[in-house]
């Protein structure tokens, strides 16, 4: 039987595997009827059927490769168009890590596709009927390497704290309204990406493995508390404020009309 819900319906890019498919069953748990994108449609039904059964809510699925433009158009034109959806989990993300110049083309366009641009399209689509609803929930996952870069994380990383630096600017321009956009920036989880990357999680330390379903229960929770950044592992909040202190320092202090005076610009 459906449940009747309140809540509306979540839209979830990459729900087919990790941090996605846990976003699927919490927000199904909570009474969210959901839509869940990827490419490996398979998989995203056998998911389907399980929530849909377990919690009773409406589940559908759209085999989408956000990484072409017709895909990308149509879950696009699904949140655009159906009023019944008020959140979307921009979740999707590929990584692969090394060099920039021995990585293939494919790679470092697959990592500009999905992690900028289909989250980018994606957010443009639902935006405008949030606001004019004055409600919705947009979830942006970027990572810790949104404010870090390793020397196999050039692209990725350059991905990511384009994803950080679009939801903050989100941020500030829906600041007032009922529409909520959250930042969220896991540290090491264990899913597939990690395999996928090229970097096995074997290679990681366990102590810096979290769960994924450790890392979505804490962003939920965050997103309950209001939190507009959530970091789910580091547990010092005050290093994301010096950092984020740094940041408006810095700006504040670019600001002035001279050259500065190391430079010995007359
Ligand atoms: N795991 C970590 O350590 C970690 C840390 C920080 C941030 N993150 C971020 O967390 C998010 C989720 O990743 P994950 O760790 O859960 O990895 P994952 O298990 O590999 O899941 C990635 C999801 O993205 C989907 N996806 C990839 N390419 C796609 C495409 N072209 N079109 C449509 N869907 C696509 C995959 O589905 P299909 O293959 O079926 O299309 C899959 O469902 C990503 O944005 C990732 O960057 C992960």
């Amino acid at each position: 039987m459906t449940i009747t819900t309140t809540l509306g319906t979540a839209l979830i890019t990459g729900a087919s595997s990790g941090l996605g498919a846990i976003y699927a069953d919490r927000l199904a748990a909570r009474g969210y009827h959901l839509i869940l994108v990827a490419r490996r449609i398979e998989r995203l039904d056998a998911l389907a059927a399980t929530l849909a059964g377990k919690y009773g809510v409406e589940v559908r699925t759209i085999g989408a490769d956000l990484s072409l433009p017709a895909d990308l158009q149509r879950v696009a034109e699904e949140l655009s168009s159906n009023a019944g959806i008020t959140m979307l989990v921009n979740n999707a993300g590929v990584s692969t890590m090394g060099q920039v110049a021995t990585t293939s083309r494919q790679a470092i366009a697959a990592m500009d596709a999905v992690n900028v641009t289909a989250l980018t399209t994606l957010t443009y689509a639902a935006l405008p009927a949030f606001l004019q609803r004055d409600r919705g929930a947009i979830v942006n996952i970027g990572s810790v390497l949104s404010f870090h870069v390793l020397p196999t994380s050039t692209v990725y990383s350059g991905t990511k704290g384009y994803v950080m630096n679009f939801t903050r600017g989100l941020q500030q321009e829906v600041a007032g309204t009922g529409v909520t956009v959250q930042l969220v920036l896991p540290a090491s989880t264990a899913t597939e990406i990690w395999e996928l990357s090229g970097v096995p999680l074997t290679q990681l330390d366990p102590a810096t493995v979290m769960a994924a379903e450790d890392c979505v229960d804490a962003a939920l929770a965050g997103l309950d508390q209001g939190e507009l950044v959530t970091l789910p592992s580091v547990e010092d909040q005050a290093l994301w404020e010096q950092f984020d202190a740094a940041r408006l320092a810095l700006f504040a202090g670019a600001m002035r009309c001279k050259p500065a005076s190391r430079y010995g610009v007359k």
